[in-house]
């Protein structure tokens, strides 16, 4: 790739090659963290690549100064929450999570009304200020594991009902009130997919992320966070075939990382529009400080960090 200088507007646009931008991040202190569903060339450009719950330790653990996070709103909010010193930048504003902002604050008090002998257990995937009124957080990789730690015999899980209803599935002795939110990515594939896929590769192992539907999850051969995924695919003998239940990104990052297995994706349009906003042109932009940092307010935070340490604890 080469440099380019390109007018937009009465705004010049200089569009830097990854090496050039790798160079910049240095300059400026900044680590480059991106979701494996972010499109290819930011995860190349990436220092650190991950699922939520290693992008949070790696943020909680960097060196840098500036966290330049590519992913979406609740990431960096989570990654601010944990370092508060830092400079944390989303560089796409707008990439939010419509599965987080399905639940406020309100739902979680009135929740807690309903049910007040219950930990409230928040998925990563919220707002900080609906982190700020729970008790603990998880990631997919961590929730079976975070509910098991728990004293309390009664959980109110939020805000997925399709990720709360695998937890509550192996962790039988507790009762689970689920919150009913849930991923429009994940949540559109069905039985009808499966068995389709079934049908056309009958070889092809199914890894789905627990984000997935109930129905879905029952049918497949493995289930876990897109680094579990990743792993399985990866250490699997060459020329395996799989399908893959969850965003587009983890099966380009296959065909990258994994070449010699064949990796097809359980529907078409298993894509979060949220996670593909991020550009290279957006990252030059948050490295020359053109885009505002993440803020929150200093008791939101504090109420927040407490349920995300609890869950780095774990
Ligand atoms: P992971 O923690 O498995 O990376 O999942 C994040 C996410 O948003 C899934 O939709
Ligand atoms: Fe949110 Fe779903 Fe996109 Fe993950 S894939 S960020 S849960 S909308």
């Amino acid at each position: 790739m080469t440099s380019a200088t390109v007018s937009a507007g009465t705004a010049t646009v200089t569009s830097m090659t990854t090496n050039e931008l790798r160079a910049l991040a240095e300059r400026r202190d900044a680590l480059i963290l991106a979701h494996y569903y972010q499109t290819t060339d930011i995860q190349q450009l990436a220092g650190a690549v991950g699922d939520s719950f290693e992008l949070a330790k790696m943020a909680a653990s960097a060196p840098q100064k500036t966290l330049i996070f590519c992913g979406v709103r609740f990431m960096a909010e989570s990654a601010k929450i944990l370092c508060p010193e830092k400079t944390v930048i989303l560089p796409a504003p707008d990439a939010g999570c419509p599965m987080a902002d399905m639940i406020t604050p309100e739902d979680v008090r009135k929740l807690r009304e309903d049910h007040p002998n219950a930990a409230v257990m928040a998925y990563i995937n919220t707002s900080a200020a609906v982190k700020a009124e729970c008790d603990i957080c998880c990631t997919s990789s961590s929730a079976v594991r975070i509910a098991e730690s728990l004293a309390e015999n009664e959980i109110i899980f939020l805000p997925d009902q399709n990720l709360g209803g695998y937890v509550a599935e192996r962790v039988p002795g507790k009762t689970f009130y689920l919150f009913d939110g849930y991923c429009p990515v994940h949540h559109r594939a069905g039985a009808e997919d499966v068995l389709a896929v079934r049908k056309a590769r009958p070889g092809a192992r199914l890894l789905v992320h627990p984000e997935c539907r109930p129905e879905v999850v029952k049918l497949a051969d493995g289930v876990g966070s897109t680094s579990w995924i990743l792993r399985e695919a990866e250490t699997a003998p060459p020329g395996s075939e799989f399908v893959i239940g969850t965003e587009v990104g983890v099966v380009e990052r296959l065909q990258i990382t994994a070449p010699e297995q064949t990796c097809f994706l359980l529907r078409a349009g298993f894509v979060c529009p949220n996670m593909k906003k991020t550009s290279l042109q957006d990252v030059e932009k948050a490295l020359r400080g053109e885009v505002p940092e993440i803020t929150l307010a200093q008791d939101v935070m504090d109420a927040a960090r407490a349920s995300l340490v609890r869950m780095m604890a774990v």
